[in-house]
């Protein structure tokens, strides 16, 4: 067994859209992904998740995948649209009985269920009333949550509002990579807070005795490229939209100064401090989906990967280095102790908070062999690397809970389609055969013996 302490959570993650497929079922009504990943020339490869890994009929299998890998606790994410199918109206008792069916699945197997209840598919009817960019839909997610954990509170105790409001702002209403796939400039700002108050008003409606409720960031260490003035200040200024702008409000109940004037968002937010109370409401615990560190620089620093220019709002002159690291086939640089840095700087936040890795993995073109194996050896060696820092930071004292490998399966890799692979277990799309690659074993070998 690992020296991990008794009762650290091991688990694996997916999300709905990334998964599910069974896009028109039971009821379930269209997501801005669904509309996002149908309009040519958003993703990558043309696909889209209408089928995926059909996880949605393939669920009991996948569950028992995932016990049979040591694991003993699955992050899954709620689709709104098939709770609500329009987003503010009636209950769709079909999407709710689905989810009753995974949890339920889950507990006869072992494995706690970790509930995300917004992984990104907002249903489209809220997206064409204005999307994150008004206050109402804070409002009806609060609703959606609240008929939610009504329904299946008996069966799932650990709750996540959102995952990576970030990306949902940013990449969303920013710079269009994702779904609803706008460009708002500054304007994205008002996704950002409308996220944090849909998050803080969600809590509330879930606080009871018995449920443990937290959020899934995507915080991630920010270095300067050189010890410049100017890159110090580019440094500050990505810390500021990556991760202050998330980070304070949730624990600290104020926004960053600085990034408001960056943006020259000041007098839009300053009509909303009475929304801070209800964004920093306690949490019991707070998530960290962690991939890579970032380098930036100003753009007459050492650019040697000047990269994609970023559209972020308060972004400009402002660039990722190349530090020379290995990447994965994202593009992203593998550092392991950066996981350590990003902890530390999120406990020195909030001292006491209980904190999960909720996401970790790596992509790579992994190849089938003749015998149909798939010997994927530099993810196996991502994950080692990273469960290592894990350890130490617990052994430094850290209140590290536990640790979810992004993910269980090969899915829908969002903007990038079916061509990025990150699961633990391989999946063949034509015919949906599952295989435990080399590293899905491995972790297997590292929990059990
Ligand atoms: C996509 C295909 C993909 C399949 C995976 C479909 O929705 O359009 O490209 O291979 O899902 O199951
Ligand atoms: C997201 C996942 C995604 C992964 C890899 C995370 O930001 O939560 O949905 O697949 O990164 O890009
Ligand atoms: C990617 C997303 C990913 C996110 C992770 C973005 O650059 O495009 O797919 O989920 O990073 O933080």
């Amino acid at each position: 067994m690992t020296n991990f302490p008794d009762g650290f959570v091991w688990g694996a993650a997916t999300a709905s859209y990334q998964v599910e497929g069974a896009v028109s079922e039971d009821g379930r009504g269209p997501s801005i992904w669904d509309t996002f990943a149908h309009t040519p020339g958003r993703i990558a490869d043309g696909s889209t998740g209408d089928v995926a890994d059909d996880h949605y009929h393939r669920y009991a299998e996948d569950i028992r995948l995932l016990a049979s890998l040591g694991l003993t606790a699955y992050r899954f994410s709620i689709a709104w649209p098939r709770v609500i199918p329009t987003g503010d109206g009636a209950t769709n008792p079909a999407g709710l009985d689905f989810y009753r069916r995974l949890a339920e699945t889950c507990l006869e197997h072992g494995v706690t269920p970790y509930a995300t209840l917004y992984h990104w598919d907002l249903p489209q009817p809220l997206e064409d009333a204005g999307g994150w960019l008004v206050r109402d839909t804070a409002e009806r997610f609060r609703d959606y949550a609240a008929i939610t954990h009504a329904a299946l509170s008996d069966v799932i105790k650990n709750w996540m509002t959102l995952n990576e409001p970030w990306c949902s702002a940013f990449l969303g209403y920013g710079n269009a990579e994702h779904a609803p796939g706008r460009t708002e400039g500054a304007s994205a700002l008002k996704a950002v807070h409308h996220l944090l108050l849909g998050h803080g008003l969600a809590l509330r409606a879930l606080r009871s005795p018995e449920t443990s409720i937290g959020i899934a960031l995507n915080p991630a260490p920010v270095y300067a490229a050189s010890s410049s003035e100017a890159d110090r200040d580019a440094a500050r200024r990505a810390d500021g939209l990556r991760n202050r702008l998330f980070l304070d409000p949730l624990l600290l109940g104020k926004y960053p100064s600085d990034v408001l004037e960056d943006t020259g968002m000041t007098d839009w937010f300053a009509q909303y401090d009475a929304d801070l109370p209800v964004i920093s409401t306690p949490m019991d615990f707070l998530g960290v989906n962690y991939y890579c560190p970032q380098t930036v620089a100003a753009p007459d620093g050492p650019i040697t990967d000047p990269g994609k220019p970023s559209t972020l709002p308060g972004s400009e002159n402002l660039v990722a280095v190349d530090t020379g690291l290995e990447r994965t086939q994202m593009g992203w640089p593998i550092q392991p102790s950066s996981l350590g840095d990003v902890l530390r700087m999120v406990n020195d936040l909030a001292p006491d908070l209980p904190l999960y890795v909720t996401e970790n993995g790596a992509a790579y073109p992994d190849e089938v062999t003749a015998d149909g194996q798939i010997e994927d050896t530099e993810r196996r060696s991502y994950l080692e690397q990273h469960i290592n820092v894990c350890q130490q930071v617990i052994s430094g004292g850290l209140p590290l809970k536990g640790y979810f490998a992004w993910t269980l399966m090969d899915n829908f890799e969002w903007s990038f389609g079916y061509s990025r692979r990150f699961g633990l277990v391989h999946v063949d799309y034509q015919t949906q055969a599952r295989t435990i690659k080399h590293s899905g074993h491995w972790l297997r070998d590292y929990l059990t013996t």
